[in-house]
C-alpha cells in the first residue's frame, strides 16, 4: 500500500473540500455538536473528516480511523490491519476566524500507539506546505528534505509556547523561568503545525505541556518531527509514547537539537 500516495491524495480532497467554506469566513459559524476529543465541531471539521475517509475507502482501504470528530470507527474487511489516526482540521479557530494557520494532520501506524507510526502528513492548508514524514525516511516539506535548527541559545531562539488553558495557574509557574531567559515566545494556534515548524527549522522549539493536547492532534507530527532529526519528549525527558484513541492527552516539549531541549528542560522542571 502506497499510503505517502494515499496521504496526498487526501489532503488534497481536504482542500477542495473546504475550499467552498472558506469564502466570506468572518463569523465564528455554528457549532455542530461535540466531536470525540471534546471539542466543538464546525462545518470544516466534517468536512475534512470526510474527505479523507471518501478518499481511503474510493481506494478499497481497510483501517480504523481514530479521529478528533468522529471517534473510533471500522472500514473495509480487515480494519485491524492500518490505524488511521486524523486531526482532520487543527487550528479550527484560526479558519473559522480567518487567521491564515490552519491545518490537517493524518498519521497511519500498524498499532494504536504513537510509536508505530509509520507514515504521517500535516499539511498547512492556507500556504499549501505539506509536510511528509515515513519511518526511516527522514521528513519532507514539498517534497525537500528538511532539518530542524542548530539554535542553542534561548536569547535567540524563537520558542512555542502554548498556554491556553483555564489551568494558567497550575501551568504558567512552571514556564516562568523559561519566559524570563527568552526573548521570542510564540503561540500561533495550530500545535501539529507549530511542531511541523520545529521540524523544518522555522521555529527552534514548542513546548505544551497543559495535559490538554489530543494524541490525535499530535501523531503525524510526531513522525516529522523525529525523522527530520528534531527531539521530541515527555517534559520529564523520558520518551513520548502515548495510546492513540481521541480521548488521550499528551504532554510535551519539541526542540531542534539536543542541546536546546536539554536547557528547556532543566529551566521548566525547576
Ligand atoms: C487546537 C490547536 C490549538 C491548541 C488547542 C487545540 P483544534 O486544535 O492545536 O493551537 O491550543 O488545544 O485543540 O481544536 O483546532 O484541532
Ligand atoms: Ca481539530
Amino acid at each position: 500500500m502506497d499510503w505517502a500516495s494515499l496521504l496526498v491524495e487526501c489532503k488534497e480532497n481536504v482542500r477542495r473540500q473546504i475550499t467552498p467554506l472558506l469564502k466570506g469566513v468572518s463569523s465564528k459559524g455554528p457549532n455542530l455538536g461535540v466531536g470525540a476529543g471534546g471539542d466543538p465541531i464546525k462545518q470544516a471539521d466534517l468536512a475534512a473528516e470526510k474527505a479523507i475517509i471518501d478518499t481511503l475507502t474510493s481506494h478499497d482501504v481497510s483501517f480504523i480511523l481514530i479521529s478528533e470528530e468522529s471517534g473510533i470507527r471500522q472500514y473495509g474487511e480487515n480494519p485491524k490491519r492500518n490505524y488511521v489516526t486524523v486531526d482532520p482540521i487543527d487550528g479550527t479557530t484560526n479558519l473559522t476566524r480567518g487567521i491564515p494557520f490552519y491545518a490537517t494532520s493524518i498519521a497511519v501506524s500498524s498499532k494504536p500507539t504513537m510509536n508505530s507510526v509509520h507514515t504521517a502528513l500535516v499539511a498547512d492548508l492556507f500556504h499549501e506546505t505539506t509536510y511528509t514524514a515515513e519511518k526511516g525516511k527522514g521528513a519532507h516539506r514539498n517534497g525537500e528534505r528538511i532539518f530542524p535548527s542548530n539554535e542553542t541559545s534561548l536569547e535567540d531562539a524563537v520558542i512555542g509556547l502554548d498556554l491556553n488553558t483555564y489551568k494558567v495557574n497550575e501551568i504558567a509557574p512552571k514556564v516562568t523561568k523559561l519566559i524570563g531567559q527568552t526573548k521570542h515566545i510564540r503561540h500561533l494556534g495550530a500545535n501539529a503545525l507549530e511542531l511541523c515548524y520545529v521540524a523544518d527549522g522555522t521555529t527552534d522549539a514548542f513546548i505544551d505541556i497543559r495535559g490538554k493536547l489530543r494524541a490525535t492532534d499530535t501523531a503525524a507530527a510526531w513522525l516529522i518531527i523525529k525523522e527530520a532529526g528534531g527531539k521530541i519528549t515527555h517534559p520529564d525527558g523520558t520518551q513520548l509514547n502515548s495510546k492513540l484513541d481521541p480521548k488521550e492527552r499528551v504532554n510535551f516539549v519539541a526542540s531542534g537539537n539536543a542541546k536546546l531541549h536539554k536547557t528547556i528542560l532543566n529551566l521548566i522542571r525547576a
